[in-house]
């Protein structure tokens, strides 16, 4: 039988198995499989990114260059631009974007791209997994359909399945490997060689009954993190009428050793998963006449956070006596989260956008992001020394890398809003300091000083 020949070489590692799209999600898969054992070719259609790989240049920060150079010295990992490389492999994950379109909806149409690559290269024999993060129904209805017009019948000559990425960028506990990771297939042959390949490389494979199912997962577990976080936006919102400290609430409330899990509040939600992927879930539910109003409100909310942060820092300036316009605002980290390289969806852009739009100079500093170009506008990480946050009329702390010195900010500066809680260990030195919520204090103060909210 076809299905035992693949399983066959999948335990022997004779198996080869190909990468559609080599980015944040796919080269560590990539790297992966290669440890295993398996010989691994990545197609992507970026030339840069192809030639990087070739040379053993890693573009993604959770993927040393060290280990990747050696597995591609060592031919366990190739990329290329020819899809036609793709024509002799065993197994295919394609791991390319799932962006929303201007007006919110599924922008399919790198999926739809990369099943024609692999219907192109497809033969009998062969196990094609979905990883990108999709509405329930994807695989059924768009991959299917290919692969049965080509002749094959899935589950018997080929093999189709769901297994949702769960990679967490800069996160240093928890990587690829180490994940638990969920396979759902067409039939239970799919499932059982998705399950097969996957748990040759990952800890733990974790088998559900369908692809939709396990599209739903990766939905449910995203929907999770954008509700839960625009409950606790709200929360500092509610704080901040009420002139409660926010972050003393959530301190105290995660002293409760069940029934309760601590999310932090912030200046908006970014990156690439958390943001969009529950708008996958609403188009899909709206095309069956359903209004998903939970990811609506959280949507709305967490959208709505950095004009709550510019406003702050327009009222924080006020009681400087200043305005927005002609201040000059220094941004710290504009990465969307701590420890990361990637300003897709940061909220950070907005507040920077929102803050030139009213007047001010802005500039910004990330360790880890060297330039930005939002809007035609170009921006480039300024150093943080004295000098620079001494100039700041306001110093707006966006994203709390590890590496930037808060107590030196709060040396230096006149006024920090703080959305992070970055500098809650600082001691109490010179710069006002204006909270998420309305306790505005200086760094290390019991007492709350000043108004600025
Ligand atoms: N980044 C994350 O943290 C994360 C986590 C979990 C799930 N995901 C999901 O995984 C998927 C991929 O995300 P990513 O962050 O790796 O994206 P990415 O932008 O980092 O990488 C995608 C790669 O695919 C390539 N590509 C685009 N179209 C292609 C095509 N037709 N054929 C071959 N290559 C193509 C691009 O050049 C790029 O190198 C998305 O659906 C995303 O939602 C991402």
């Amino acid at each position: 039988m076809i299905k035992d020949v693949l399983l066959g070489r999948i335990r022997d590692r004779s198996a080869k198995v190909g990468i559609v799209g080599l980015g944040y999600v796919g080269l560590p898969l990539a790297v992966e499989f290669a440890k295993a054992g398996f010989r691994v070719v990545g197609y992507d259609v970026s030339e840069r990114v192809v030639g990087a790989i070739n040379s053993g240049r890693s573009h993604v920060q959770d993927v040393p260059s060290t280990e990747l150079g050696a597995l591609v010295r060592s031919g366990m990992i190739e990329a290329t631009t020819d899809d036609r490389r793709l024509a002799d492999v065993d197994a295919i994950s394609i791991a390319v974007p799932t962006p929303l379109s201007k007006t919110r909806d599924p922008d399919m149409s790198y999926v739809l791209a990369a099943r024609d690559t692999v219907a192109r290269n497809a033969h009998a024999g062969l196990l094609v997994v979905l990883e990108s993060t999709t509405y329930p129904g994807t695989t059924r209805e768009l991959l299917q359909p290919t692969m049965e017009q080509l002749g094959f019948t899935v589950g018997q000559d080929v093999f189709l399945a769901f297994s949702p990425e769960r990679v967490d960028p800069g996160n240093p506990e928890y990587h690829t490997k180490n994940t638990p990771k969920v396979v759902g297939g067409i039939t239970p042959s799919c499932t059982e060689l998705t399950a097969e390949l996957y748990s040759a490389c990952i800890d733990t494979v974790v088998r559900v009954s369908s692809t939709e199912t396990a599209e739903l997962v990766k939905l449910l577990e995203n929907t999770f993190r954008a509700v839960n976080i625009g409950m606790v936006n709200e929360m500092a919102i509610v704080c901040d009428k009420l002139g409660v400290d926010v972050w003393e609430v959530i301190e105290a409330a995660g002293t409760k050793p069940f029934g309760f899990m601590k999310f932090t509040p912030g200046p908006g939600i970014g990156g690439h998963c958390i943001p969009l992927d529950p708008h996958y879930l609403a188009w899909k539910m709206r095309t069956l006449n359903y209004k998903t109003r939970f990811i609506d409100l959280a949507s709305e909310i967490n959208s709505q956070m950095p004009v709550f942060v510019v406003e702050k820092v327009a009222l924080a300036l006020n009681d400087e006596r200043k305005a927005v316009n002609g201040s000059r605002a220094l941004v710290i980290g504009v990465a969307y989260k701590r420890d990361v390289d990637d300003v897709r969806e940061s909220p950070a852009l907005d507040i920077m956008r929102l803050l030139a739009s009213h007047g001010a100079e802005v500039v910004y500093h990330d360790p880890h992001i060297a330039v930005v170009v939002e809007d035609g506008h170009e921006w480039r990480s300024v150093p943080l020394n004295r000098s620079e946050v001494e100039r700041a009329d306001v110093v707006v702390i966006v994203t709390d890398h590890r590496a930037i010195d808060y107590q030196m900010l709060v040396d230096r500066a006149t006024l920090i809003v703080d959305t992070r809680n970055a500098t809650r260990n600082c001691l109490r030195t010179g710069a006002r300091i204006v909270s998420l919520s309305s306790a505005a204090h200086v760094a290390g103060s019991a007492e709350p000083v000043g108004s600025g909210d």
